[in-house]
């Protein structure tokens, strides 16, 4: 398995992951999204490849300054397709993305309450559950997560 930099010509590949990875949720990102993911200099994405066949990817957005006046970055979105998946795979892709940030930062994402792969995935990578999201999403509530990294 390999890791790198996403580019507009991963659009196709990572359609396909949104449609298999989000089937059950209406979580999916839409085309429009996904070319912000990989041509915005505010999105950084790292695809993860195996065989030439794209398994994977996560994206995260540079939102500037915390309130405490750290960098600050959002994971946007992370899914790994069915069969890959418990290898280790998002873990890698996540300390990729750590080992690209700059020395002092702090890093968020929320996580619907019943998706404990997830959940897990982020506690195991250093992210502590900060507060509950009540209405964050249509059909269940979420968990609001956060790392810091000090310089
Ligand atoms: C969440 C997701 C990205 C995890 O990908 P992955 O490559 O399987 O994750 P990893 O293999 O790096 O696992 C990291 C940790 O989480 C655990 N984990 C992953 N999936 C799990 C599951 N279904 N049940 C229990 N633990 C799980 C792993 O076991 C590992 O911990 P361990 O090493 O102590 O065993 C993947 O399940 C996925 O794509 N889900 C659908 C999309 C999604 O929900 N994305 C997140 C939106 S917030």
């Amino acid at each position: 398995m390999k890791i790198r930099r996403g580019s507009l010509s991963d659009l196709a590949s990572l359609l396909n992951i949104e449609n298999i990875c989000f089937k059950d949720t209406e979580d999916n990102e839409d085309v429009e999204e996904l070319k912000l993911f990989l041509e915005s200099g505010k999105y950084t994405t790292f695809i993860a490849v195996e065989k030439d066949t794209v398994i994977g990817y996560v994206t995260v957005e540079d939102t500037k300054k915390s309130k405490k006046l750290k960098k600050a970055y959002h994971v946007t979105s992370v899914a790994i397709i069915p069969e890959y998946r418990k290898r280790g795979i998002a873990g890698d892709l996540l300390d990729t993305c750590y080992s690209n940030m700059p020395l002092g930062y702090f890093m968020s994402c929320e996580i619907r309450s019943s998706n404990f792969s997830s959940q897990k995935l982020f506690e195991k990578h250093g992210f502590k559950k900060i507060k509950n999201l009540d209405n964050f999403y249509p059909d269940e509530m979420g968990y609001y997560y956060e790392t810091e990294k000090k310089k």
